[in-house]
């Protein structure tokens, strides 16, 4: 029997919006075109979708720089388009997860012009991080932070004050201190569980609050470096848990309405499981994304260390488990697994697909990003005159750019745009997409059955009938393998196993599997390949 909190094991889809499906010819993706997808991501068997953001912004960081929490940009639509959106996954019983960007908002929104507008020392620039600079005249910077996307945490006004920004410039960091930004952020909330949806995946969501003296660190580039959010003086400081009991009472607050049980799934990026299982606390977040698994390298010892620690420090809580493999922030797993560019050995796709099976054997819920269900490679030869990612243009790291994993989905046909827009011939798609998408599309993927899109949707399938996947009885055995291999069981008889070297190896239980990432004889367990089996053990 699954248990009945429908979020511990979902698997949510997560659609980057601009790059989904464009139904306006403008080869920018929209919510029509999100609408119009819907019964694809019904037949491949996810429980729900977490749509990017599509607020008015002035695009700096592709919506996660928000100038209204409670509009659409008309880029991507408007309200009324999104409450078609809302009907439409309701009768299709999929789930809508909004991205909700609290850490920072855009330099556009009315409060920060306020601020800007009404000077130092105002009322308006307490809701910021407003303050003097240090050194003769205040032209050095408060503190020496130096922000994720690379330069200095602080933008110097006119008036002379500096603001601090932990990501672009055009991305103030709220002061949650000030009572009215809770406020704001409970109302908005409400304004978007009104209407009708899901829950929320939380931007950033050990941020929000920073050291009350904003000291200088003593490394101060280290989340430039990393590109995680490392400086423990501008992180996961103890106040940001109240504001998750907080929202989590929102929630429960709907749910004792209409018996609908509404998600919170938080953007955790924190040093040690132990710390992030105090983010998924009963009262707090039902799921955090679990990020040392896409973090991992393609190596059993890795994958087992990531996963151990998982059921150990979080699942040994009670909490569910969160975890993801693609994301629209980072390279793709077709490619930083071993495939540089198409054509490859096949190595880097052999891997995914086996990644896939493990992930979604695991205990607990998963995330698939859009186009993982397709196999697609990273696009790495992007010209730099097209990339958008402020990465990019912040830091100059072509090795780190985001724009790679964000190029417009193929659908059909031959050449670009492949289905995506419904702009007529020769539409440019706001990324580029290489020829070799052609291979990809998911009109090719449906007809296949060897494709990507057919072991995902297999994989689904099974999970949602088979008691033992998704929560089952919520623990993992290892069994005894070979170095190289990792196997486990989930429950009673099901065993997942993961050849991670290339060699064939003794399958850990003899028979036909019921799903193999690919060709994979009875008793023996290719190289790169993953299976599931049900077994008297
Ligand atoms: C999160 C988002 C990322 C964005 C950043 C700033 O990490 O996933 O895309 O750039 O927050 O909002």
């Amino acid at each position: 029997m699954k248990r009945h909190h429908w979020w511990r094991d979902a698997v949510i889809y997560q659609v980057y919006v601009r790059s989904f499906l464009d139904s306006t010819g403008d080869g920018v993706g929209d919510l029509a075109g999100v609408r119009a997808g819907l019964p694809y991501l019904k037949k491949l068997g996810v429980d729900g979708v977490w749509l990017s953001p599509f607020y008015p912004s002035p695009q700096h960081d592709h919506g996660y720089d928000v100038a209204n929490y409670r509009d659409v940009d008309p880029l991507f639509g408007d309200l009324a388009e999104f409450d078609l959106l809302m009907a439409d996954a309701r009768r299709l019983g999929l789930r809508i997860l909004l991205d909700i960007v609290p850490n920072h908002c855009s330099s556009e929104h009315p409060w920060f012009r306020a601020a800007l507008a009404a000077g130092p020392g105002s009322e308006e620039r307490a809701r910021f991080h407003f303050a003097e600079g240090r050194g003769p005249d205040g032209a050095e910077p408060p503190n020496n932070w130096h922000a994720m996307f690379g330069g200095p945490a602080w933008t110097r006004t006119d008036d002379g004050q500096w603001y601090l920004h932990m990501f672009t410039p055009e991305q103030p960091d709220w002061n949650w201190r000030h009572p009215e930004i809770p406020a704001e952020f409970e109302e908005v909330l409400r304004f978007w569980l009104d209407r009708g949806v899901d829950g929320f995946r939380i931007d950033v969501a050990a941020g929000l609050f920073k050291h009350p003296e904003l000291p200088d660190s003593d490394d101060p580039e280290a989340d430039a470096r990393t590109r995680d959010s490392v400086n423990p003086l501008a992180w996961n400081q103890p106040e940001v848990h109240d504001v998750w009991r907080r929202w989590r009472a929102v929630c429960e607050e709907y749910t004792a309405r209409d018996g609908r049980e509404r998600l919170l799934v938080g953007e955790v990026s924190v040093p040690t499981a132990r710390e992030h299982a105090a983010y998924v606390r009963p009262d707090e977040l039902h799921q955090a994304f679990f990020f040392d698994l896409l973090g991992a390298p393609w190596d059993a010892d890795a994958f087992r260390k990531v996963i151990s620690e998982a059921m150990r420090d979080i699942a040994g809580t009670g909490s569910t488990l969160t975890w993801v493999l693609n994301n629209h922030d980072q390279v793709r797993t077709v490619t930083r697994y071993g495939e540089p560019a198409p054509g490859g050995s096949g190595l880097g796709a052999a891997r995914a697909r086996a990644a896939a099976l493990l992930m979604l054997a695991l205990p607990g819920a998963a995330y698939i990003y859009q186009g993982e269900e397709l196999g697609l490679p990273e696009v790495v030869d992007l010209p730099d005159d097209v990339l958008t990612d402020p990465v990019f243009h912040r830091t100059g790291s072509r090795a780190r750019v985001r724009d790679g994993c964000r190029v417009p989905l193929p659908w059909s046909g031959q050449a670009s745009p492949f289905g995506f827009t419904t702009g007529v011939e020769g539409v440019r798609t706001w990324l580029p997409q290489p020829d070799y998408f052609a291979e990809y599309a998911t009109e090719r993927a449906l007809a296949d059955t060897r494709s990507f899109w057919h072991l995902y949707r297999d994989g689904l399938q099974l999970r949602a009938s088979l008691p033992q996947l998704g929560d089952g009885d919520g623990t993992l055995r290892w069994l005894d393998t070979e170095p190289g291999v990792l196997a486990f069981t989930r429950g009673d008889g099901l065993v997942c196993a993961v050849n991670f070297g290339t060699a064939p190896t003794t399958a850990p239980v003899p028979g036909t599997p019921l799903l193999a990432s690919g060709p994979c004889p009875a008793g023996e367990l290719p190289g790169s390949t993953a299976a599931w089996w049900l077994a008297d053990l």
